[in-house]
């Protein structure tokens, strides 16, 4: 049985030997030609007049385009359309794309792409949250709000209020492939187009709006990223659609990747978040209401800012249940990139802000943090929720008999709350009925020795002026689904060769996640087959249609589901010809270990494959999901908009140099819930993967605009992402051994996404050793770079 097995990334021979392919690797069609934008110096402005004579003589140079030369859409928004492809009279940031140069080379096309002369009428751009709300400038008409009970009056009779306001930066993707694509005009009016995407279908859709074509008359490929973490959702559309349009004019294939400094410079990052708050708790630490407003920075293009503003709100509580709670988001228009999806998709900037609410409250009320969250969290998933139901067909291993039971355990609460009127349910209005944090907490608190290491941390603070310790715990529930409910289906296409060999294809994207490894796993089990027998091909429009982006850490439970709809069809139609073969019934044939049994009777898969192949059995199948139960208002903020939840735990050590804010996180502990893993070698591929990426934007990942609103930091020399020697010198990480409560592929759970937050008790364990310093809290923003550590240090020191 292939699913549950701890299988090495399938393509990680090829990963490490150098010899995966990747877009800049395909081998091009004679006479490719290269592509570079010429970009926008300023933030704001009109462009009052053009000359381009200097780029079209360089050398090298074949054509050069602007918006006027545009055939058709002059647009590459993922939503609204209002991102053109090419400046189309005005420039709204530093690094907008205004015209593309053709040449014959990379370098010949970066080269001349410098020599536009461009005049503009500068206007004063829009910077700052400060300048956004001057100018009421934002994407909808006013701010969104969700709310449940009332939490002014319920803050208003709370024993302790906290509140305060702080800043959580964004975030560069640093994909280690950079953006890229290669098209290939093919006859007629044919484009085939390869592009590091997440969402091959909506470059198939753009590039078909930018030729004036249907979408049949564009197949696009993407056999696999060096990496997306979100910024390739929306950001590869206009490589791909600047490569399609210059191949239409000029009959040639052409390619186009960004240089470091102008991916970092061009594509939009995470969201930056100002977040105020404002929290009442009881003498028990219980919460009473919380209040927040956020203030997102989404850049000049709405992208897909509302729905990561959303997430952020769908996530202000996190693991605990809020009687009372207002969430108030803004979402500001700027001359800046236009912010975009990344990892979490705003869910971390939201959960940053009650993690902040809880971290704050604890030292205001003199209780250990994790046991004020412990109270606080949501009541435990019962025995009898959603039974979950197994495989009896192939007789999938249950590792996880005692799941039901597990999820009863006692809750070490020491102060019972009881439950708020509004029962267990989120801001949102969901009922939280799989909450796997109580038992989670538990044995994490213990494998990792908290309650000691924390006595001797307070010990070696009280005799170390210089280095202070600190160390934090926060957890993790992340819903699972695409907020826009359409967006969760997912096909697959699958063959069976009349050698038993199997040709696997389904709409998700491979960006290092493993997705291809699991979904192959499935379809092997399916058939009983070796995983060798199951050839991995490349995403391809033209095999699966009308997909969603691989994104919302969907992938598996949507592609994995389609994929095993696939495979029984062809294996029920096998077993079906088989059984009137042998006078028999089809639930008499068994597939398992390469072989396909028949009462008596044995064949091996191939055998089996070729028989049905002889008795005209069609061995080819398309499978489709969509997922059910989910249900999604994000007018009013009431439904149910996830699936389920994923959950998990963390515990950082950290010490800080406090005469220079310098930093290291010393030891990581984590459980994490990937459900009934479908391979826990990879899932904890990505738990520490997760974890190191969401540390560095809590802590060194520091993006820097200048007053003109230029990046500063768009090279890995000022921007400074986790080194190897970043990751924690102790780092333990396991996964928690349950079944999803709802019915997922063979019961696991999504893990691209949710370890990124468990990088919170980082920003937390900083705040921790910054707090021995002094008495007060020490209000630390993110990311706590060295000096915003050392400023914290000499605040709380009574210095500057
Ligand atoms: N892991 C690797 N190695 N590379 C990536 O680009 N992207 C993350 C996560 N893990 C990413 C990754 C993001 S943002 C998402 S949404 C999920 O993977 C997408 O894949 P999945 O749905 O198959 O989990
Ligand atoms: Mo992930 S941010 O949903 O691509």
């Amino acid at each position: 049985m292939s699913v549950t097995k701890p299988l090495p990334h399938d393509a990680a021979p090829l990963h490490v030997s150098g010899t995966a392919r990747y877009v800049d690797d395909i081998p091009t069609p004679k006479g490719t030609m290269h592509l570079a934008f010429g970009l926008s110096p300023i933030s704001k402005g009109r462009i009052t007049a053009m000359d381009l004579s200097d780029v079209r003589a360089a050398p090298g140079v074949v054509l050069v385009m602007t918006a006027e030369d545009l055939p058709f859409a002059n647009d590459v928004s993922p939503s609204i359309h209002d991102e053109p492809l090419l400046a189309d009279g005005t420039v709204n940031y530093v690094g907008q794309p205004v015209f593309l140069v053709v040449a014959t080379s990379h370098l010949a096309a970066r080269k001349a792409a410098r020599l536009g002369r461009i005049d503009y009428a500068e206007e004063t751009p829009i910077l700052t949250i400060e300048e956004a709300l001057a100018a009421d400038s934002r994407f909808e008409d006013g701010p969104r709000i969700y709310a449940k009970g009332d939490a002014e009056a319920a803050i208003a009779q709370a024993a302790h209020v906290v509140e305060g306001t702080f800043e959580i930066g964004g975030q560069e993707h640093f994909y280690l492939e950079g953006q890229a694509a290669l098209a290939v005009p093919n006859e007629g009016s044919d484009m085939l187009v390869h592009s590091s995407t997440q969402h091959p279908t909506e470059i198939q859709h753009k590039v078909a709006d930018a030729l004036g074509v249907p979408m049949h008359a564009v197949r696009v490929e993407t056999r696999r990223m060096g990496g997306g973490f979100g910024g390739k959702e929306s950001q590869g559309n206009a490589l791909a659609v600047a490569c399609a349009v210059a191949a239409r004019a000029t009959g040639r294939a052409c390619k186009m990747r960004y240089d470091r400094d102008d991916d970092m410079t061009i594509t939009g990052k995470r969201h930056a978040f100002r977040i105020s708050y404002k929290a009442g708790f009881d003498e028990n630490g219980h919460i009473q209401g919380v209040s927040f407003l956020h203030y997102a920075i989404c850049g000049w293009a709405q992208d897909l800012s509302l729905p990561v503003a959303d997430r952020a709100m769908l996530h202000s509580d996190n693991a605990y249940l809020l009687p009372n709670a207002r969430i108030e988001s803004h979402r500001l228009k700027t001359n800046t990139q236009s912010a975009t999806a990344y990892r979490g998709f705003g869910g971390p900037q939201g959960m940053v802000g009650i993690e902040r609410v809880m971290d704050h409250a604890a030292h205001v009320l003199g209780l250990d943090p994790v046991e004020l969250r412990r109270r606080n969290y949501y009541e435990p998933a019962h025995a009898g929720v959603e039974e979950p139901v197994r495989d009896k067909p192939l007789g999938h291993p249950d590792p996880h008999e005692d799941m039901t039971s597990r999820g009863a355990v006692e809750t070490g609460r020491s102060v019972v709350r009881p439950v708020p009127a509004g029962g267990n349910t989120t801001p949102y209005g969901m009922e939280v009925t799989d909450f796997e944090l109580h038992p989670m907490t538990e044995a994490l608190l213990e494998s990792c020795d908290y309650a000691a290491r924390k006595a001797a941390i307070e010990k070696w603070n009280a005799q170390n002026r210089v280095i202070k310790k600190g160390i934090a715990f926060s957890p993790v529930k992340f819903g699972i689904s695409f907020t826009l409910t359409h967006l969760n289906q997912a096909g697959a296409l699958v063959h069976v060769y009349q050698d038993g060999s199997v040709h696997l294809n389904h709409g998700g994207t491979e960006m290092g996640q493993g997705l291809f490894q699991k979904v192959a796993q499935v379809a092997a089990a399916r058939f009983g087959i070796p995983l060798e027998m199951v050839k991995i091909t490349a995403t391809d429009t033209a095999k699966v249609p009308n997909t969603s982006a691989t994104a919302a850490s969907s992938g598996s439970d949507l592609n994995g589901m389609a994929v095993k709809a696939a495979c029984d069809t062809i294996r029920d139609r096998m077993a079906a010809y088989l059984a009137e073969r042998h006078q028999t019934d089809p639930t008499a044939v068994v597939f398992a270990d390469g072989r396909v049994s028949v009462g008596e009777e044995s064949y091996s898969f191939a055998e089996a494959a070729a028989l049905a192949y002889q008795g005209r059995v069609s061995l080819s199948a398309t499978g489709f999901y969509k997922t059910p139960k989910i249900e999604w208002d994000r007018i009013a903020g009431r439904g149910r908009p996830f699936f389920y939840f994923a959950y998990g735990a963390s515990v950082t050590e950290v010490a800080v140099d406090t005469l220079t804010g310098e930093n290291r996180i010393l030891r990581t502990d984590i459980l994490h819930d990937a459900g009934a893993s479908l391979n826990p070698a990879l899932d904890i591929g990505q738990v520490e993967g997760g974890y190191v990426q969401g540390a560095g934007w809590l802590t060194t990942e520091e993006l820097v605009w200048d007053d003109k609103g230029r990046l500063r930091t768009h090279a890995p020399s000022t921007y400074k992402i986790p080194a190897c020697s970043d990751r924690p010198d102790i780092f333990n990480v396991a996964v928690w051994d349950c079944r999803n409560r709802e019915d997922t592929i063979y019961r696991s759970k999504a893990v691209g996404e949710p370890p990124f937050m468990l990088g919170i008790s980082a920003w937390l364990a900083l705040s921790n050793a910054v707090a021995a310093c002094g008495d007060g809290y020490p209000a630390i923003n993110a990311p706590a770079t060295a000096e915003e550590v050392w400023t914290a240090v000499q605040r709380m020191r009574g210095g500057t």
